[in-house]
């Protein structure tokens, strides 16, 4: 399937407090130069926060972790867990379409979809509420046809239980995922043959619906409720949303001679396009205020090119523009969206 960025994207994005101080964690996880490493879960976040991977945040991602914008790309076009396409704000239906679930009556579910979503995948539905696409085996063929809605699996799906559960989601409930059929989990559909007397004390459901369900975070989205992540190598319990520059300083180690020439620098992150890999950068070239950059040439924008890597990126994302109005103690719309 061919996959590529959406025709329409937002002007800029940038973290929540809570997801920033998430994902600075997330980066020291690994060592110092392989911060990359951590664009899966970060990209995850992102598409958790915004409900889908969109250009600027592939772009500020790929900033944090001082990666080259197609790096980020391969990654977030290859994984279908990442939807590079606004999603339905309820749920995203992925049915799947590969052997089993084709054989058993994956191309009803489908066709539910169409009538009661769209007649495309990747389309919102009219209220906005549901999008559904066909994926590739998800690894649940002995309870063919199914579907993940969200963070589960809905299994031994039939066409009437397909429109029944998406009516439901509109309704605001959330069925319980697994076997839809009444089956506990793969077991054969005329019921145990062994192990029958081993079902004393189990849950109502089986292991995962069960945890599915204690949790009920299927169509939930991340929204900085949940139990922070535990960061014990940074000194601390948890790890807190706090000013990205007083968290730069933890995680990057800087060296003493940096840090006194960056004291009491301008925050270049406000301006949108520069990220903590690219405002290093600049800190490293004696750029550290917003001034020097609405002042500079397009001689001075042609050399900072090259030192920065990135061709065409200030002029792209008019830093300069953006750098006068921050000079002069004004606000863009993305500084404010930083705050
Ligand atoms: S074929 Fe559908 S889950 Fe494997």
């Amino acid at each position: 399937m061919l996959r590529r960025l959406h025709s329409e994207q937002p002007d800029s994005f940038a973290f929540s407090p809570a997801n920033l101080a998430w994902a600075e964690a997330q980066m020291t996880k690994f060592p110092e130069g392989r911060q990359a490493s951590a664009i899966i879960p970060l990209l995850w976040r992102a598409q958790e926060q915004e409900g889908w991977v969109t250009r600027p945040a592939l772009e500020a991602i790929a900033d944090m972790l001082g990666m080259a914008y197609i790096r980020a790309l391969e990654v977030a076009s290859f994984y279908f867990m990442f939807q590079l396409q606004p999603v339905g704000s309820v749920a995203h239906i992925q049915i799947c379409g590969t052997t089993s679930c084709m054989i058993c009556g994956a191309e009803d579910l489908v066709a539910v979809c169409q009538e009661k979503i769209a007649a495309k995948p990747h389309q919102l539905s009219a209220d906005g509420k549901f999008s559904w696409e066909e994926v590739e085996c998800l690894g649940s063929c002995t309870n063919a046809p199914m579907a993940q809605i969200g963070k589960d699996y809905y299994e031994d799906l039939t066409a009437k239980r397909m429109g029944e559960l998406l009516d439901e989601l509109a309704a605001g409930k959330v069925p319980t995922p697994g076997p839809q059929n009444g089956r506990y989990a793969s077991e054969p559909l005329s019921g145990l043959t062994t192990l029958t007397k081993y079902d004393s004390g189990r849950t109502q459901f089986n292991a995962s619906v069960q945890l599915a369900t204690d949790i009920g975070d299927t169509v939930k989205r991340i929204d900085g409720t949940e139990v922070p992540l535990i960061t014990p190598w940074l000194g601390k319990a948890t790890a807190k949303p706090s000013k990205p520059k007083a968290k730069k300083a933890k995680v990057a180690k800087p060296v003493a001679t940096k840090a006194a020439k960056t004291a009491g620098a301008d925050d270049l992150k406000k301006i949108s396009g520069v990220g903590p890999a690219l405002e290093k950068k600049l800190h490293a070239a004696d750029v550290t205020s917003f001034a020097q950059i609405a002042g500079w040439s397009d001689d001075e924008v042609a050399r900072m090119d090259d030192v920065l890597s990135f061709k065409g990126r200030i002029t792209r994302d008019n830093w300069i523009e953006q750098a006068t109005i921050l000079a002069a103690g004004g606000e863009t719309e993305f500084s404010k969206r930083k705050k």
